[in-house]
């Protein structure tokens, strides 16, 4: 069997130029898929609270829900690293509440690591998950639970600011920094001064590694895609057609076959 992925072997695959493969994952069924298919990291992203359930943004996803997923995601991963996406809350009012909900994460969920929103505001954060033993990804740009402070979600331009951000998780100890909604030459000079890779998902070719929305880039919803995302396929094209054909079977009695019954 291939060997497991840990925050070390992304650190190594930085320094051999090897592209790191990461994808949003909810449940086992994808999570098994996902990692099957040779993703590195699989990220149960806050971004569930808009593609599973239904929200209008993510700033509604609980501390349990987040566990929930994730142990089901962490089932389905033999290989891949799990991060569990600290969702908005969980780590903004204090540092022992944060420590304890990152915890939970690897305690009750499965996970390996965490992932939290912010740059030099969450530094006391991210020292104090990574000298509980808790690894911590970084999140800086376009940061999804500060949509309202965004004005809406925006691309994230202020080069200089969005460097302090990449350098000041990296000093508190992250293990790696997702870039997200940032111009690409940003993105390549922030990789190119950091020693732990960046993850980028609307950021251009030149991170470390790569992150989707796994509804996204395999077309199961309908609505508005972002310009950074690529469909690679229309899974919820297919569900219709099979949930349609099923629907006039039954219908027209066509279903059950004798085929199908005892
Ligand atoms: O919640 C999420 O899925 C994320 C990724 C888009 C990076 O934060």
């Amino acid at each position: 069997m291939t060997q497991a992925v840990t925050v070390k072997t992304l650190l190594e695959m930085k320094r051999n130029k090897t592209p790191i493969v990461s994808l949003t994952a909810y449940d086992y069924p994808f999570a098994r898929i996902a990692d099957e298919s040779g993703v590195d990291i699989l990220l149960v992203g806050d971004s569930l609270g808009m593609v599973v359930q239904g929200g209008a943004s993510t700033l509604g996803v609980t501390m349990d829900e987040m566990i929930y997923h994730t142990r089901t995601v962490a089932r389905g991963a033999k290989r891949a690293l799990v991060v569990g996406d600290m969702p908005f809350l969980s780590y903004q009012v204090s540092l022992s509440e944060a420590v304890y909900n990152a915890g939970r994460f690897l305690k009750e969920a499965g996970a390996a690591a965490v992932k939290l929103e912010g740059g030099a505001t969450v530094i006391d954060r991210i020292k104090a998950m990574t000298d509980a033993g808790i690894p911590v990804q970084a999140h800086i740009g376009l940061t999804p639970q500060s949509v309202h402070m965004l004005g809406g979600y925006r691309v994230q331009r202020d080069a200089e600011r969005l460097r302090m951000d990449a350098e000041a998780v990296e000093a508190a100890g992250a293990f790696s920094v997702v870039l997200e909604g940032i111009p690409q030459d940003i993105a390549k000079n922030i990789t190119a001064a950091l020693r732990i890779p960046t993850i980028g998902i609307g950021a251009g070719r030149e991170c470390d590694g790569q992150v989707l929305v796994l509804h996204d880039m395999l077309g199961l919803n309908d609505g508005h895609l972002p310009k950074f995302v690529k469909q690679y396929a229309s899974l919820r094209k297919n569900a219709v057609e099979g949930v349609s054909a099923y629907v006039r079977e039954v219908r027209e009695k066509s279903f059950p076959g004798d085929e199908h019954a005892y």
